[in-house]
């Protein structure tokens, strides 16, 4: 199986031993704690699910300011996102010793994990400008990822984390939701070589099934690992239980039995396009997968970004070796009237705009919450369903 990212086991920092673990929240209750953001505690769901191996915890400024500029932590690593425990006062914090982090997303703030502190270090304005610069490309507050990224404090608390639980996701997704090193053992168990992970935070249309299919079928994979986000987005986006309704419906419907897995991870979404699709790599290669699809406006949100931006900084700024994961890029896909059936855009040539059944996701969102029926060329009429179901009880019919 593929190696993790920057080393040879996976080390998720969730506390796996239970009396380990009961000893630590033990401790917990005793030591000064403090409130973190979702970011942070979203973070720390990753850490401890090993997504984000092999990180020990939060990053310090240095390591921070180097990852933004140069997707590379001090010490040699390649990471393309800072990895950030960020408040806004370190009033009551002492230098050093032990940290309870307590989850804002559970109702009574339990202690999410325990840190400790290497160092407590303000950014300066400039700073974080920069960083919001570097990794989101943008420093427009209206981005969904960099209204996140600004509304967290400059105060930086770096050090390694053990992480207690997995915050909401478990209780909320049990089905779907699942830890790197869980997903490593099930590809083991499948006894799968090749993996092609599909990263998604929507439902899956017709075009998405064919990206998965064709992706499989391109690198000769054993199977499709599909992988969908459950922690937070916009306003608008639809809910991951939805999304998880209709994307089960998609696959035991139309993907032969025993080919896919359907799983999610508990991360927020930055929307930060290319370099958000690098840090998609990294943790699908943590969880075993070989490939990543990577399509048209990967990670994007609005036209802060190129269509297959997300493509170009794999081929122009990973260095090479730097990851053992390979990209599957994925053109424009789309149903074609011609050939009647779904296509990559660049591999016709025939075509004109007229040939294409394209709706965009607003046209989707009206259509359904009127109770329209979308066309079969673009949604499975079972996921349809699902999503109309739920744009109508948003509509209160
Ligand atoms: S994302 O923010 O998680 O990337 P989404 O769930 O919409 O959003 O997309 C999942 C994956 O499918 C991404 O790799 C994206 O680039 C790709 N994708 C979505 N729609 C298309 C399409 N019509 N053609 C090609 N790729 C697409």
């Amino acid at each position: 199986m593929i190696k993790p990212h920057g080393s040879d086991v996976l080390n998720p920092l969730f506390v796996r031993d239970e009396k380990q673990r009961n000893v630590l929240i033990k401790e917990a209750e005793l030591l000064p704690s403090v409130m973190i953001s979702s970011a942070a505690a979203a973070n720390a769901v990753m850490l401890g699910s090993g997504y984000f191996n092999p990180l020990p915890g939060y990053m310090n400024l240095e390591d921070a300011l180097q990852v933004a500029e140069n997707m590379q932590t001090s010490g040699g690593l390649f990471w393309p996102v800072p990895i950030l425990n960020l408040l806004d006062s370190a009033e009551g914090l002492s230098e050093s010793g032990r940290l309870a982090l307590r989850d804002p997303n559970v109702e009574g703030n339990p202690v999410l994990a325990i840190q400790e502190i290497d160092a407590i270090e303000t950014m300066t304005e400039n700073q974080k400008t920069r960083i919001t610069e570097k990794v989101f490309g943008t420093l427009d507050p209206e981005h969904p990822g960099v209204g996140a990224f600004l509304s967290q404090g400059r105060v930086v608390v770096s050090g390694p984390i053990q992480v207690l639980n997995f915050s909401y996701f478990k209780a909320d997704f049990g089905e779907t939701f699942r830890t790197a090193y869980q997903i490593r053992q099930k590809i083991e168990t499948a006894g799968w070589e090749k993996v092609v992970a599909f990263q998604t935070r929507n439902p899956m249309h017709r075009a998405h099934e064919e990206l998965c299919k064709m992706a499989k079928e391109a690198v000769g994979a054993d199977g499709i690992l599909i992988h969908m986000l459950l922690g937070k987005l916009k306003a608008g986006d639809i809910p991951a239980d939805v999304r998880d309704a209709s994307i089960r419906k998609m696959v035991e419907l139309y993907f032969p039995p025993n080919t896919v897995l359907i799983t999610g991870y508990g991360f927020d979404m930055l929307y930060a396009g290319p370099r958000e699709a690098v840090l998609h790599a990294i943790f699908r290669q943590n969880c075993g997968c070989t490939h990543l699809i990577v399509g048209r406006d990967h990670a994007g949100v609005g036209s802060y970004y190129g269509p297959f931006d997300a493509q170009k900084i794999f081929r122009d700024q990973v260095p090479p070796g730097a990851l053992g994961i390979d990209i599957f890029e994925a053109d424009h896909t789309a149903w074609s009237k011609k050939l009647n059936r779904v296509v990559m855009m660049n591999s016709v040539s025939d075509h004109s705009k007229e040939d294409w059944v394209f709706l965009s996701g607003t046209k989707v969102r009206e259509m359904l919450s009127n109770g329209e029926s979308l066309p079969e060329e673009f949604s499975r009429p079972e996921v349809a369903e699902i999503l109309g179901q739920y744009y109508r009880s948003l509509a209160g019919a």
